[in-house]
C-alpha cells in the first residue's frame, strides 16, 4: 500500500528519495511522486505507473530536502494528478499523506466556500490546503490545526518551501523517523531507509515531529513533547535483495527451511519455551483474528489448539470482527495474526478485543509495527522481511508458532507433553528442503494448466485452510478464478462445474480421512476432471486417480498443512511465472493494507 520516504540532511535529496521509493514497491503502488525545495522553491515531480516513469522525467535539480510517495489508489483514479505529494495553491506547501481523510467531503465544501481550487480526486489534497489555511509562519502549528480538524488516519509528511524542516504525523497509519549523522529520514516503512541508517524512532498515534537535519522532537498533538526509544534495526539490507532468484516470492518459498528454523529458534530445546504474560489457567476461550493468508493459518490454528489444549477456538475475519458487537470477556483470549502488523482491520479488531478486557497476544512477523506494540505478548515469526505480495513464508511460520502456541499452552495446563510433535517440528526444516527439489516437476505441471480459467482445490481437516491458501496464492498471481473447499462440500455445488477443463487439487496426504478424499476423487474422475494430488509415498490408490502427482515428505498431521501447501505456493508460481505476470506485484494488491 502507498509509501512514504522523506530525506532532510546534506546530500542530494532525490537519489535518496527514489532509491527509498523502489523499496517500497512491494507494498504495491500504482503512481509515484516527490516534492524537493529549493533556493524556497517546491518543484514537484510525478507520474502514472512505475517508479522508472517518475525517474525518467526528473531533472537535475539539486536539493537537500524532499518528500516523496508511492499511492495505492483508495480515492479517485490512479492517475498522474492524483498522485502524490500534493501541493497549496501558492505552492508553498506539499504534503505526502497514507491512510484515509474520512470527513474529505465536508472538508472540501468549506475550503471551497474560501475560494480554493482543487486539482485532484483525493482526500489527501485537503491536507495540502488545509494546513495552508492555518500556516502563518511556523509549519508544525499549521499541520497540528489542520489535524485537529481531520477524521480518519494518516501517515502524513510535509513541507513548505521556506523551512529545513519536515514536519511528520502520525494516526492509525505507520511513520518511522530514521536518525542518521547531520541527517535524518521519514518513512512508513523500514527497508525504504535502511541502506542509510539502522537507528529508527516509531511513531504512535496522534504524535506529531518537527525533523531538522541535526535534530527531532516528537510532541504529542496535544503540545506535550514525547521522549522516544531509539530502536536498532537487527537485520539488513541483503535480506530484502533477490539473491538470484527470478522474483522475492520464489526465493521467498526457498527461504522456508531458514525460516521455520528461525521461528524455532530459542523456543524448543528439550521443551517448549514462550514467553506469555498471561495465566493460561484463566482462559476458557481463545479469539483468532486476521485476514488472508493469515486468517487460513488462523483456521489452522483453531485445529492444533483445540486439538492440543482443549480450550474452545473460535475464528473470525478481522474486517468483520471489528463490527460486530462480540461477546468477549477478560477470560478470552484474543490472538490477531498478521505478517505485517499493520492491517488497518486486524489493528481495528484487536483494538475492539482490547476494549472488551480480552488479553491479546499478537503473532507478528515486522518488528516494532503497530500491531506488535499493541498486543499484551507476542510472538515475533522471525520470518525475515517478505517482499512478494502474496505471503508464503509468513504463512509457514505463522503455522508453526501456532503449534508452538498450542504446545506451550498445553504446557501450561499440565496436559500430556507431545513429545512426537516437538520431535518432528525439529525436523521440518529438512522435509521443507527435501521437498523444494520436487520444484521442476511443479514447473512442469504447470505449463500443463497455465491456460486453465478455473481451479478447485479441496482439502479436509486442517487441510481444509490450506485448500482456501492454495486457491487465494493462484488467484493473487495468475489472476485465475480459484476455489478452495471442504472436500467433503464439493457435492454441494462446485461438482456441477465439474468436466474436463477444471483442474482439481486435492490434499490427499496420510489422515483418518483419506478414505473419504479418495471418494471424492472417483467423483472428480468420473466426470473427467483433471487431478492433481498432493499425497504421501506409495500412495497407490491416489496414483491410479489422479492425472498428476506431487509427492511431500511424511509429516504428522499436525504440520502437514506446512508440508502441503509448499507444492501450492509453487503451483501458483510457475503458472503466474509461465503467463508472464509481475508476480511479485500482481494487479491491484498491496502487501500491507493500512485502509479499511
Ligand atoms: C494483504 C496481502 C496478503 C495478506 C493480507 C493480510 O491482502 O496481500 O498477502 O495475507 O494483506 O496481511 P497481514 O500483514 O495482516 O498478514
Amino acid at each position: 500500500m502507498c509509501g512514504i520516504i522523506g530525506y532532510i540532511g546534506e546530500k542530494e535529496a532525490i537519489p535518496i528519495l527514489i532509491n527509498g521509493l523502489k523499496k517500497l514497491e512491494y507494498r504495491g503502488y500504482d503512481s509515484a511522486g516527490l516534492t524537493i525545495q529549493n533556493n524556497s522553491q517546491l518543484s514537484t515531480i510525478k507520474k502514472q505507473g512505475k517508479i522508472k516513469e517518475l525517474e525518467k522525467n526528473l531533472k537535475d535539480s539539486k536539493s537537500k530536502i524532499g518528500i516523496a510517495h508511492t499511492r495505492w489508489a483508495t480515492h479517485g483514479k490512479p492517475n498522474e494528478i492524483n498522485a502524490h505529494p500534493h501541493i497549496n495553491q501558492n505552492n508553498s506547501i506539499s504534503i505526502v499523506h497514507n491512510g484515509i481523510i474520512e470527513n474529505h467531503n465536508a472538508l472540501k465544501e468549506l475550503l471551497e466556500k474560501e475560494g480554493v481550487k482543487f486539482s485532484s480526486n483525493t482526500d489527501s489534497e485537503i491536507l495540502a490546503h488545509l494546513i495552508s489555511k492555518f500556516y502563518k509562519d511556523d509549519l508544525e502549528e499549521a499541520t497540528i490545526k489542520a489535524l485537529e480538524l481531520v477524521e480518519g488516519t494518516y501517515g502524513l509528511a510535509v513541507i513548505n518551501k521556506d523551512k529545513e524542516e519536515i514536519i511528520v504525523a502520525r494516526k492509525g497509519s505507520p511513520l518511522i523517523i530514521g536518525l542518521g549523522e547531520h541527517e535524518n529520514f521519514v518513512a512508513s516503512d523500514v527497508p525504504a531507509i535502511l541502506e542509510h541508517t539502522k537507528r529508527v524512532i516509531y511513531l504512535d498515534d496522534n504524535e506529531i515531529a518537527k525533523i531538522k537535519k541535526d535534530s527531532y522532537k516528537v510532541k504529542h498533538i496535544n503540545g506535550n513533547y514525547v521522549d522516544k526509544e531509539i530502536h536498532e534495526i537487527k537485520w539488513s539490507l541483503d535480506k530484502i535483495e533477490k539473491k538470484g532468484f527470478k522474483h522475492f516470492m520464489l526465493k521467498e518459498i526457498y527461504e522456508q527451511p531458514l525460516s521455520i528454523k528461525n521461528a524455532l529458534r530459542g523456543r524448543l530445546t528439550d521443551n517448549i519455551k514462550l514467553n506469555l504474560n498471561f495465566d493460561i489457567n484463566e482462559i476458557q476461550r481463545i479469539i483468532l483474528l486476521a485476514c488472508g493468508t493469515s486468517w487460513h493459518s488462523a483456521l489452522i490454528g483453531k485445529h492444533l489448539i483445540e486439538k492440543l489444549t482443549n480450550i474452545p477456538v473460535e475464528v473470525d475475519y478481522a474486517s468483520e470482527f471489528r463490527y460486530r458487537n462480540p461477546v468477549i470477556s477478560e477470560k478470552d483470549l484474543t490472538i490477531v495474526i498478521s505478517q505485517s502488523g499493520e492491517t488497518a482491520d486486524t489493528l481495528a479488531a484487536l483494538k475492539k478485543a482490547k476494549s472488551k478486557k480480552s488479553k491479546t497476544l499478537g503473532l507478528i512477523n515486522v518488528v516494532g509495527s503497530t500491531i506488535a506494540r499493541e498486543v499484551d505478548s507476542g510472538i515475533y515469526l522471525h520470518a525475515g522481511p517478505e517482499i512478494g505480495v502474496a505471503s508464503t513464508k509468513a504463512f509457514t511460520s505463522q503455522v508453526l508458532s501456532l503449534a508452538l502456541l498450542s504446545l506451550q499452552l498445553a504446557k501450561g495446563k499440565n496436559l500430556p507433553i507431545r513429545q512426537d510433535l516437538m520431535d518432528e517440528i525439529k525436523i521440518l526444516p529438512n522435509k521443507i528442503s527435501e521437498f523444494l527439489k520436487e520444484d521442476t516437476k511443479i514447473r512442469e505441471i504447470a505449463k500443463e494448466f497455465k491456460d486453465s480459467k478455473n481451479f478447485l482445490y479441496l482439502g479436509r481437516g486442517i487441510n481444509f485452510p490450506v485448500a482456501l491458501e492454495g486457491a487465494l496464492k493462484l488467484k493473487e498471481i495468475s489472476y485465475i478464478h480459484a476455489e478452495g473447499y471442504p472436500a467433503a462440500e464439493m457435492k454441494h455445488g462446485p461438482i456441477a462445474l465439474i468436466d474436463e477443463n477444471m483442474p482439481v487439487v486435492f490434499i490427499a496426504t496420510k489422515s483418518d480421512l483419506s478414505p473419504k478424499i479418495l471418494s471424492n476423487m472417483q467423483e472428480v474422475k468420473s466426470r473427467n476432471g483433471k487431478i492433481i494430488a498432493i499425497k504421501n509415498d506409495n500412495d497407490y490408490e491416489i496414483k491410479k486417480l489422479a492425472d498428476y502427482t506431487i509427492k511431500v515428505p511424511d509429516t504428522l498431521e499436525e504440520l502437514s498443512p506446512i508440508m502441503n501447501v509448499l507444492p501450492l505456493q509453487l503451483l501458483a508460481y510457475h503458472i503466474a511465472d509461465l503467463k508472464g505476470i509481475d508476480v511479485d506485484k500482481p494487479r491491484n494488491l498491496a502487501k500491507s493494507v493500512t485502509v479499511e
